[in-house]
């Protein structure tokens, strides 16, 4: 039976793991199916927004009984990046609904999304070290550029995890709330998103991207006055503006 789903309520997309005894621990099969189902997101130009939201545990890493026969080419085929990759890449928002632990693959996965919301019981952090590795499937990259080198750098090498308030402290989420609410404050956000000029967030969510990799803040700027531009093509910005003239709430069709 499949251990990973989609599911859709209005514009938001669900993608939910469904494999609680082993604390949603990503095996090489969910990861797949997962790609796959990035691509039916992707191509859905109704899902605006794309929430992953794991019952009880967001996802306790790698599989590590899945790994621990691996050689490096093995390792190599296992490695989740270009699937996680596929999600920070996807042109809408995501956000990660996390609950109970994100650890290792499971924190990964968290950070290749554009927004973290955390109930206060999560448990968040990189364990690699513990096991002999290192984190493989973006968090060496993601996590300093979200939380800084100093504090990145201490959280991979003790392997220690910090609870939500910590994890709201350094940048590592963006907001925590109690365990009870966790879902309807994450559904509350993606319906806000989903409002939101289609277009826009994505040329947003490109031009950021593209900033945070622009050796300069003028090459950055650069790319940001075309994507800024271009928006001027399309019907989102005239109803945008003309509903902001004629003073109604704009109704934005992503063309
Ligand atoms: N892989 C495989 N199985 C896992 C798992 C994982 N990452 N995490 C938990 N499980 C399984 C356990 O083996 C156990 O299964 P059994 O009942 O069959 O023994 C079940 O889930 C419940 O786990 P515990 O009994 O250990 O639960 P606990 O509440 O005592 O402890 C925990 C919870 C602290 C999260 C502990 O399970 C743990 O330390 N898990 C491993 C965390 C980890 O090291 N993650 C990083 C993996 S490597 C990685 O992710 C590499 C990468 O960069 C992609």
């Amino acid at each position: 039976m499949g251990q990973i789903m989609l599911k859709k309520s209005g514009h938001t997309g669900i993608l939910q793991i469904t494999r609680p005894q082993a604390l949603n621990a990503l095996s090489r099969e969910i990861v797949d199916e997962m790609a796959w189902i990035l691509e039916k997101v992707q191509e859905d130009r109704d899902i605006r927004v794309l929430v992953i939201y794991n019952e009880k545990n967001f996802a306790a890493g790698a599989d590590i009984k899945g790994m621990i026969g691996c050689g490096r080419e093995e390792a190599r085929a296992f490695v989740f990046a270009p699937v996680f990759q596929k999600l920070a890449d996807l042109p809408i928002p995501t956000i990660a609904a996390i609950e109970g632990y994100a650890l290792g693959g499971g924190m990964e996965l968290a950070l290749a999304c554009d927004i973290r919301i955390a109930a206060e019981d999560a448990k968040l952090g990189f364990p690699e070290i513990n096991l002999g590795i290192m984190p493989g499937a973006g968090g060496t990259i993601r996590a300093p550029r979200l939380i800084g080198e100093a504090k990145a750098k201490e959280m991979i090498f003790t392997g220690s995890g910090v609870d939500a308030r910590t994890a709201l402290a350094i940048g590592l989420v963006n907001r925590v709330v109690p365990p009870d609410v966790l879902w309807k404050t994450a559904e509350e956000m993606a319906q806000r998103l989903a409002q939101k000029a289609p277009l826009a967030l994505a040329a947003a969510k490109k031009t950021i991207e593209a900033g945070l990799r622009a050796g300069s803040v003028e090459a950055g700027v650069a790319v940001e006055t075309e994507a800024w531009a271009g928006l001027f093509e399309t019907k989102d910005q005239k109803e945008g503006m003309n509903a902001f003239v004629e003073k109604r709430k704009p109704v934005f069709r992503g063309k």
